[in-house]
């Protein structure tokens, strides 16, 4: 046993039901705000986990932008493909599957 959380499906699910709790949709705002990406811009967010955060940046850099979600669990990101499927952007995030070559 590696001692690494491992983001299973379920442990996927607890996650992604966490991540859309007021507090987190809050704090996840802020974060956007900081960011303050412009139209354009190409992102890489590493762990995009449920792709809350990477579609709601899809959304911030348009059409002509890019957003690349890696995450080390396949559980996670067929979540976030699914949520992007859904969506009504122009143009949905890219989700990679990555070797947990960095630190977990
Ligand atoms: C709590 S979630 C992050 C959610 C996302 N950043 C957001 O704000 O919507 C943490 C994610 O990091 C991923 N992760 C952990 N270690 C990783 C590693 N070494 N490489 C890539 N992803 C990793 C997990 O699989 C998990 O999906």
């Amino acid at each position: 046993m590696s001692g690494r959380l491992q983001f299973d499906t379920e442990t996927s699910r607890i996650i992604e039901s966490l991540y859309l709790t007021p507090d987190v949709v809050a704090q996840q705002r802020q974060v956007l705000t900081a960011l303050a990406l412009r139209e354009g811009e190409r992102v890489l967010d590493i762990g995009s986990g449920p792709g809350l955060l990477a579609h709601d940046m899809a959304a911030s850099v348009g059409r002509d932008g890019r957003v690349c979600g890696i995450d080390i669990s396949e559980d996670m990101l067929a979540m976030s493909r699914k949520r992007w499927r859904r969506s009504t952007l122009d143009r949905i995030p890219e989700g990679r599957h990555n070797q947990p070559t960095l630190p977990g």
